[in-house]
């Protein structure tokens, strides 16, 4: 696949999301009208032509994008295999409450399909002009759903807009399965998706989600053991989908749809540039409001406040908001203490942008100025952050070479500045995580690629060095307390490194955001 270099798709990002060159203000859309409620289910272009173009089956994503997708993966499996990738279900935060949907992300980057339990099946057949045989199983359309849901896009939908060459009800899964599995040479399978704590033990599900789970299906007892595909005439329909799906017989579908999900597209870039844009812009946002005497909980109400405004649908994860030592902690995302006037702030947060991740972290200081010693850790991080995301370049190095790397530099950066270290004492204490992790639709984007791996084009990972100093007498006492962590996303082109997360990083930028 010939891909384009940076200007080409900054252009294209461009031109997808023509965006205010301010900060947020709020988008109208004049001359559209909805209808409502929706009568397609998740949004298309004809009743939502604000958020789907057309051609486009969902936001930034054309139908064409989703078939190549499916076809790539089939022609890259042995023949006769057959997928059976499960979508999402929805979960309980308690009894019958649920959190927001959100679908499983190779289902989606198979399907595009945005209701809860549904399930992909691709038959590999040569003979048929696309190549294989394209099945979903989908929540029928009922009185009850249609009422207590809104419209969905049933079977009818799931052929006419996704295209696929037959559906069913999802109820029919069971009985259907085994005669698609039946011919089968390889299996690729998705396991069916847990159910929440207190989704098996609920006595009375709420009328609103008292269609069909699949959880029910595939969470009753199954037999342990291998599974053999051509001997399941004689069980029961859902013993017999778990345990082909959880057994040997199957080989895990996430390995190969994330060899992939890896290399992202021009359409993919340009919509993270997007979520990286609208999240930069936020954090832009935050470093202006905070005050000493403000709470780390505000903060993170400015920053998700702003990425709603831009257009991001949700948090792509629990944002860390860390003020003075709390930034030594991690995963710190209690965010219930008040900024003091010497702290320096670590915030870690990204929006989520139809159902792209972005993956931002800012260190700034609440009086608006980096004192000395926060000024000399913060610039010896950057220094690091700002080397490492040079080398993302087609063929340059592995993550685990750019991680080793990393920690050399902090030791050297950190020497200059008055610290007398240790072997160890640099990746055990003071910087206690790893440098870089894919990102893409999730966070942690194809956790199954190796870190060996040689970064290419169309990779988008984050490099994010941390320096966290403890009150410990072995670090010099002017930098105890402190926590720096800088963290961008870094498209991997062929014209080099595109940091598609543009919120302010030089000391000078941070200080006049901070004074804005
Ligand atoms: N925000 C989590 C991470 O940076 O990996
Ligand atoms: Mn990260
Ligand atoms: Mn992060």
């Amino acid at each position: 696949m010939s891909r384009p270099g940076i200007a080409r798709l900054r252009t294209l990002a461009r031109r997808c999301y023509a965006t205010p060159a301010a900060a947020v203000t709020q988008p109208t859309f004049p001359g559209i009208t909805n209808p409502k409620p929706p009568t397609t289910g998740q949004p298309l272009a004809r009743s939502h032509a604000h958020l789907v173009r057309a051609g486009e089956l969902t936001p930034g994503i054309s139908a064409a994008e989703y078939e190549s997708r499916r076809r790539r993966l089939m022609e890259s499996l042995p023949a006769g295999s057959v997928v059976v990738c499960m979508g999402g279900t929805v979960r309980l935060v308690s009894q019958q409450i649920f959190y927001r949907f959100r679908q499983a992300t190779d289902f989606w980057y198979l399907t595009g399909f945005d209701e809860p339990d549904a399930v992909a099946v691709l038959v590999s057949k040569p003979s048929s002009p696309r190549g294989y045989e394209y099945v979903l199983f989908v929540p029928p359309r009922t009185p009850h759903a249609l009422q207590w849901e809104g419209d969905c896009a049933g079977v009818d939908g799931a052929v006419s807009v996704f295209g696929a060459d037959e559906a069913f009800a999802n109820t029919e899964l069971p009985s259907r399965l085994p005669a698609l599995l039946s011919h089968a040479a390889e299996v690729y399978a998705s396991l069916p998706p847990s159910p929440s704590p207190s989704a098996s033990s609920q006595p009375h599900p709420p009328p609103s989600r008292r269609r069909s789970s699949l959880l029910k299906l595939f969470h009753r007892d199954a037999p342990a053991g291998a599974f053999n595909w051509k001997s399941f005439d004689n069980d029961p329909p859902h013993l017999v989908l778990s345990a082909a799906l959880a057994s040997d017989a199957a080989k895990p579908l996430a390995r190969v749809v994330e060899h992939l999900r890896i290399r992202k597209s021009p359409a993919e870039l340009a919509l993270m540039a997007r979520a990286g844009e609208i999240s930069a812009r936020a954090h832009c946002q935050v470093m202006r409001f905070a005050r000493a005497g403000g709470t780390e909980a505000n903060l993170q109400a400015t920053f998700e406040y702003h990425c709603a405004l831009g257009g991001s649908e949700r948090p792509a994860y629990v944002p860390v908001v860390a003020s003075g030592a709390n930034a030594l902690v991690i995963h710190y995302t209690r965010n219930d203490c008040v900024l003091g006037q010497d702290d320096m702030v670590l915030i870690d947060a990204g929006g989520e942008y139809h159902m792209y991740a972005s993956d931002i972290t800012r260190t700034f200081p609440v009086a608006g100025r980096f004192s000395p010693a926060q000024r000399d850790l913060y610039t010896a991080v950057l220094n690091v952050q700002k080397d490492l995301v040079a080398r993302c370049k087609p063929g340059e190095a592995n993550l685990n070479e750019l991680h080793r790397e990393s920690c050399v530099a902090l030791g050297r950066e950190l020497k200059q500045i008055g610290f007398n270290l240790s072997p160890g004492d640099v990746e055990r204490t003071l910087y206690p995580h790893f440098l870089s992790h894919h990102v893409g639709s999730d966070l942690h984007d194809c956790p199954s690629a190796e870190r060996g791996v040689i970064l290419s084009e169309g990779h988008v990972v984050t490099i994010e060095p941390g320096v966290y100093v403890p009150r410990d007498p072995r670090f010099p006492k002017a930098f105890h307390g402190l926590g720096v962590r800088i963290e961008d996303e870094v498209a991997v082109t062929k014209d080099g490194p595109w940091v598609l997360t543009p919120a302010p990083k030089e000391v000078a930028e941070v200080e006049a955001a901070c004074q804005a």
